[in-house]
């Protein structure tokens, strides 16, 4: 897939393949005023993550392809997402007016001049210097920045420049991995905490690592709800099944652990903007995005929140780990019905698109920046 591909403004691409009715419902509460702010200099974007942002580097990097019905709904075409169509990081390149980002590992058609994608599916930030841990992404990164440099000293103009690389926005969004793995060894509460505070422990790092490198903006996401997603509902089998699930059904005992995560990370934010000087870190409460439009799917006219559009089996969770999307004995759902979960733990481009508009908001951030402040400083 292309890096620099030209792309309209994609929440009015979204509106125009959906019914009128749904377009007005979809459109009004999710085009957000605050985007359009016009940026002063150029947006340069580097993200770190898992498949939740990856827009095909894992692809590249394993060489392998995710062929129909993946990217169904938008780029008709292999483009190394894990969804029907973009992603989060995706509307957020269309509301800067920026090309969508190359995966660093992407070495056809890639395009640099607006940052860097270092996310990869199946990412954690355990363990360190196992490909593609965020560790090895950060070192990605500084070696990225190195080489750039370099070639700029020697004559190449296109490469980014350091006030370019000191302006940029440094964005992640990492840590389901780790969870999902460890919510799985059935560790006591006090063994639960103390790993996800390894998790924060290296994103600490991470975001020191790159502080150090001479970036100052950081957009930190927290994860979402683990237990709300089709793969963990069926394959988790609830220890207590009056008391596991909560009122939408999700699995209560792996929300709060996404939950200590993200209160970990919010007071890791924190303490990092008060130890960094001149640094702007903004937090953002993506736990709570995803989760209501959990609980309120049907206003916004998604079906069934808990099954997933593409897998296997019926409901009530169309997942199941020996046949998965993309595989030859799963189905999707029709192109025209609306589901949030596409694979049983990707989201849909319809997701992805309120989830966007949701942290372009910036109701959900601390503090309450604009994404597009960095390049207006
Ligand atoms: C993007 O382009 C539109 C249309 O030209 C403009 O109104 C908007 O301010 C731009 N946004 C940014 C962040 O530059
Ligand atoms: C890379 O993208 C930028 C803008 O995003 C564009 O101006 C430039 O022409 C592109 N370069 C190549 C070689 O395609
Ligand atoms: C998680 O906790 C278990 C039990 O204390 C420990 O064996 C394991 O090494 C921990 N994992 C991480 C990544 O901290
Ligand atoms: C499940 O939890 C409820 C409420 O705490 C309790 O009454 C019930 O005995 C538990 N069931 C099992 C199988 O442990
Ligand atoms: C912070 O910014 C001020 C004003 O731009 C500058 O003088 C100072 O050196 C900066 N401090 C650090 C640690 O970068
Ligand atoms: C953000 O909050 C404002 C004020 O409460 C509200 O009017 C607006 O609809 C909210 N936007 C989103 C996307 O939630």
């Amino acid at each position: 897939m292309e890096g620099g591909e030209k792309k309209g403004y994609g929440i009015s691409s979204v509106c125009s393949r959906i019914s009128l009715s749904q377009a007005l419902v979809l459109c009004l509460c999710i085009l957000p005023a605050s985007v359009h702010a016009q940026c002063e200099k150029k947006p340069v974007i580097f993200i770190f993550g898992d498949s939740n942002s990856d827009t095909g580097g894992g692809s590249a990097a394993n060489g392998m392809t995710f062929g129909p019905p993946f990217g169904r709904a938008f780029f008709h075409e292999l483009n190394g997402r894990l969804s029907d169509g973009r992603l989060m990081i995706d509307f957020f390149c269309e509301s800067l007016n920026a090309s969508y980002l190359s995966p660093y590992l992407e070495s056809l058609g890639s395009n640099f001049t607006n940052g860097a994608n270092f996310a990869i599916g199946g990412a954690g930030t355990l363990p360190r210097f196992k490909a593609f841990s965020l560790d090895v992404q950060v070192r990605q990164f500084v070696q990225f920045r190195q080489r750039s440099l370099l070639l700029r000293s020697k004559g190449y103009a296109s490469q980014l420049s350091e006030e370019e690389f000191k302006n940029a926005l440094y964005i992640i969004d990492i840590g389901q991995n780790d969870l999902s793995a460890a919510v799985t060894q059935h560790l006591s509460h006090e063994q639960l905490i103390q790993n996800i505070t390894t998790f924060i422990t290296e994103i600490k790092l991470a975001v020191l690592g790159i502080y150090k490198s001479g970036g100052k903006n950081f957009w930190i996401h927290s994860t979402g709800p683990l237990g709300c997603l089709p793969q963990k509902l069926a394959t988790t089998p609830p220890r207590n099944a009056t008391t596991d699930y909560d009122p939408h059904g999700c699995l209560v005992p792996l929300n709060n652990a996404a939950k200590e995560f993200n209160g970990q990370l919010r007071a890791l934010c924190k303490e990092l903007q008060t130890e960094m000087t001149n640094a702007t870190i903004v937090y953002v409460d993506v736990y709570s995005i995803k989760y209501n439009l959990i609980a309120n799917a049907a206003k916004y006219g998604f079906e069934k929140p808990l099954m997933a559009c593409c897998g296997y089996g019926g409901p009530p969770y169309r997942y199941n780990p020996n046949f998965l999307c993309g595989g030859g004995r799963a189905t999707a759902c029709d192109p025209g019905q609306r589901y949030l979960s596409w694979d049983g733990v990707h989201y849909t481009e319809a997701a992805n698109s309120i989830f966007a508009a949701n942290i372009l908001s910036t109701n959900f951030s601390t503090p309450p920046l604009n994404l597009n402040f960095f390049c207006n400083a």
